[in-house]
């Protein structure tokens, strides 16, 4: 890895690597100001080598965002934790960026009881809020407010400010011809529609002189039918550059897209070529976006030219040393990113402060510091699920000595199988992390050992962690062990097969991804897809149909009224999505009520009986917590075992990290 580690110019400023942390709402503002727990989150990423951290959005005023948890640089009484920040992210050696953030149509400002601004009245598909046209005085007071924010921003220390003209932001709304229904000279033409953003652009340019850079992040193709695609992009990305960009920060398309944005089923570095289309036509440094969580992959981004400086903006909330462990060869070390939304981007749906499923640290970098136990103990794990190995990895570090037994012959836990089953690939990452560590930190692993009460009265450990997770749950009724009834477990392990009509029962994240798997089988691979596509052997539409759909008729039932409530606002309905493209029949509110040989019953919630064609039964009826061993245990008279992870209650990936670091950190 040579190129990732060069160091590269953006106008005034010089960073020391190309690796950039891209501006992330994080929720740990108050009212707007500068917390602590900002600074030592930023404080770590830059002790971690980020070359450049973009903090923020940070709204430019009032109207941009309207959350109070939202960073905050609409007036000069924000300057002092605003200096607090780049003085303490300059001393741990990164530069500095802020992002000047306008939400416009996107802003819940209207929660404030403030209009929320847009080019054109419209209902944001976003929000659900109606949006007020601005007047050409709303215009310029908002030019103003960036103008202002920005010169705030260089009073603050900030070495770059970055404005916001991506993810259908205000800026992106004057752009889109969607959005902007304008009649007057802002709106209409190209040339007019790109005004508004442009002419803000050169006030910033003019108001922070030569010597603060100007970074302008926009959207490399809308994907928005009837929006900008990468050719308007390019119009829109040369023409920021001659207003005075001195780079240019390119990610996907808007939040309102229905192509995924930062899903798990983006693949890495999915929309590097819009970085590389922009590239070919402005003459400074363009950062490439979204899904780029590996060092070898971002290094093959900057080796083939695709871009000049990756960005990394959740893989540095799941590894503050990114950086430094890629340029110390120690890659495999990184907790890298997979996607998964669950405690970051879904927070901010939430309004809750951002996590990390990954990383129990994120966010609580002061509190929940590693520290060396005060007297070194023998710690039994049983279960080398996430709850295990975060357990067992976290006591090893403090210097414990830790046995982990997993009865499987690899560690991983339901995460090993379930992830890549459900199109979660990334999800492996999770694991190499571990394998990496656990023995770096001098854990004893032993696989396909399963532990009983005799091993414990063998070993005799000081205590005994139970984290041997959970199974599927198996309704009280004779028919579930007929041939043709199978768990979703089995069938996405691998071990049985479906016939070609198939109804899930349970309509939960695990059903509907099953049926999505199964709805997918049969159809090309994408190497095929690949092949087919580049020697044009068949037309964009049989590809699509190709690879759409499978060869089996599936349908789902669901009890409640809401197919995968489980899952996080951010990748439900991509799953939704694909469930629909594939064809899977989906019915709420049924409730399953017998299995036949050839057929299932279900009643709907008038009590109405519904019989529907079923040669395979798959259940995804959730999962309950394996913990007899705890129990056995405890019969047996051993003191001192206690129970993490889906073993304790039945949770997430998130929450079995997160209750093995505590243990870890508590023992
Ligand atoms: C198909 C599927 C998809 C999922 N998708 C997601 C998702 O997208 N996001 C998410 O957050 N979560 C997801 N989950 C849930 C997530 O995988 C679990 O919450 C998580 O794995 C629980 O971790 P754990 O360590 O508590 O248990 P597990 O992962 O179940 O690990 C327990 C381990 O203990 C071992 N074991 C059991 N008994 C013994 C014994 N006596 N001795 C030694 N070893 C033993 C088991 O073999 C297993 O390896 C998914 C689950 C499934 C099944
Ligand atoms: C929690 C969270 C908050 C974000 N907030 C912003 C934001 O305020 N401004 C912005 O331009 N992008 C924002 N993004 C998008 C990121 O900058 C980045 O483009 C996206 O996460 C894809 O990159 P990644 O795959 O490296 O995470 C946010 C992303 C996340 C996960």
């Amino acid at each position: 890895m040579k190129r990732l580690f060069e160091p590269v110019s953006i106008g005034s400023m010089t960073l020391a690597n190309r690796v950039v942390m891209p501006a992330m709402d994080l929720n740990y503002a108050h009212k707007g100001e500068v917390t602590d727990q900002l600074v030592n989150f930023y404080a770590e990423r830059a002790r971690g080598g980020a070359g450049l951290i973009i903090v923020g959005g940070a709204a430019i005023d009032a109207q941009a965002s309207g959350m109070d948890c939202f960073l905050s640089i609409e007036d000069d009484r924000f300057l002092p934790g605003l200096s607090r920040l780049t003085d303490t992210i300059h001393r741990e050696g990164s530069r500095v960026a802020v992002q000047l953030y306008m939400a416009g149509a996107y802003s819940i400002c209207g929660m404030r009881g403030l209009p929320i601004p847009s080019p054109s009245e419209t209902v944001s598909l976003f929000t659900r809020q109606k949006t007020t046209p601005m007047t050409r005085e709303d215009i310029e007071r908002i030019q103003n407010d960036f103008v202002a924010a920005a010169i705030r921003a260089k009073k603050s220390g900030f070495d770059a400010v970055e404005v916001l003209a991506s993810a259908g932001y205000l800026i992106c709304q004057f752009l889109s011809p969607k959005t902007n229904k304008r009649e007057d000279e802002y709106g209409g033409s190209l040339e007019n529609r790109m005004r508004f953003g442009l002419e803000t652009i050169r006030r910033v340019r003019e108001a922070i002189g030569p010597d603060m850079a100007l970074i302008v992040r926009v959207a490399g193709n809308d994907f928005v039918p009837g929006s900008h695609t990468n050719k308007e992009s390019r119009v829109f990305a040369k023409a920021a550059r001659e207003a005075g960009a001195d780079c240019i920060n390119v990610t996907g398309g808007w939040h309102e897209s229905k192509v995924p944005q930062i899903t798990y089923d983006l693949p890495q570095a999915g929309y590097a070529y819009l970085a590389r289309g922009i590239k070919d036509v402005v003459d400074v440094p363009v950062i490439g976006c979204n899904r780029i969580n590996d060092p070898y992959v971002a290094e093959e981004i900057l080796a083939e030219g695709i871009a000049d400086l990756v960005g990394v903006a959740r893989g540095f909330i799941a590894d503050p040393e990114f950086v430094r462990k890629a340029r110390e060869g120690r890659a495999g070390e990184i907790r890298r990113c997979v996607a998964c939304n669950q405690r970051c981007f879904d927070n901010v749906f939430r309004n809750m402060p951002v996590g990390c499923a990954v990383n129990p640290r994120a966010g609580r970098e002061e509190q929940a510091k590693i520290v060396p136990a005060t007297e070194a103990k023998k710690i039994l794990v049983a279960g080398a699920g996430p709850a295990g190995c975060e357990l067992a990895l976290t006591a090893a570090m403090r210097g414990h000595k830790v046995i982990l037994c997993e009865k499987r012959d690899q560690i991983g836990g339901q995460v090993r199988w379930g992830g890549p089953a459900t199109g979660k690939r990334d999800f492996r990452y999770i694991f190499d992390y571990y394998s990496t560590m656990l023995p770096k930190y001098g854990v004893e692993l032993r696989t396909g050992v399963e532990v009983n009460t005799e091993l414990v009265q063998r070993e005799k450990p000081d205590v005994v962690v139970v984290a041997t997770g959970a199974a599927p749950f198996k309704p009280p009724i004779d028919a579930v062990d007929a041939p043709n009834v199978h768990q979703a477990w089995d069938i996405l392990q691998g071990e049985v097969a479906a016939g070609p009509e198939v109804v899930v029962v349970g309509g939960g994240a695990v059903g509907l991804e099953t049926a999505v798997s199964l709805a997918a089988k049969g159809t090309i691979s994408p190497e095929q897809l690949y092949f087919l596509a580049l020697h044009g052997a068949e037309s964009p539409e049989v590809l699509r149909e190709l690879m759409v759909k499978g060869t089996r008729k599936v349908t789902v039932i669901e009890m409640v009224a809401r197919m995968a409530g489980d899952m996080g606002p951010s990748t439900r309905w991509v799953l939704l999505k694909e469930a629909a493209m594939r064809g899977v029949t989906l019915i709420t509110g049924a409730k399953l009520k017998d299995i036949g040989p050839e057929s299932i019953v279900y009643t709907d919630s008038n009590g109405t009986n519904t019989t529907i064609p079923a040669d395979s039964v798959v259940l995804a009826m959730g999962s309950r917590p394996v913990n007899s061993l705890a129990k056995s245990l405890e019969a047996a008279g051993i003191a001192n075992v206690r129970t993490i992870g889906d073993a304790n209650a039945i949770g997430r990936i998130g929450d079995a990290v997160e209750a093995g670091f505590a243990l870890g950190c508590e023992l």
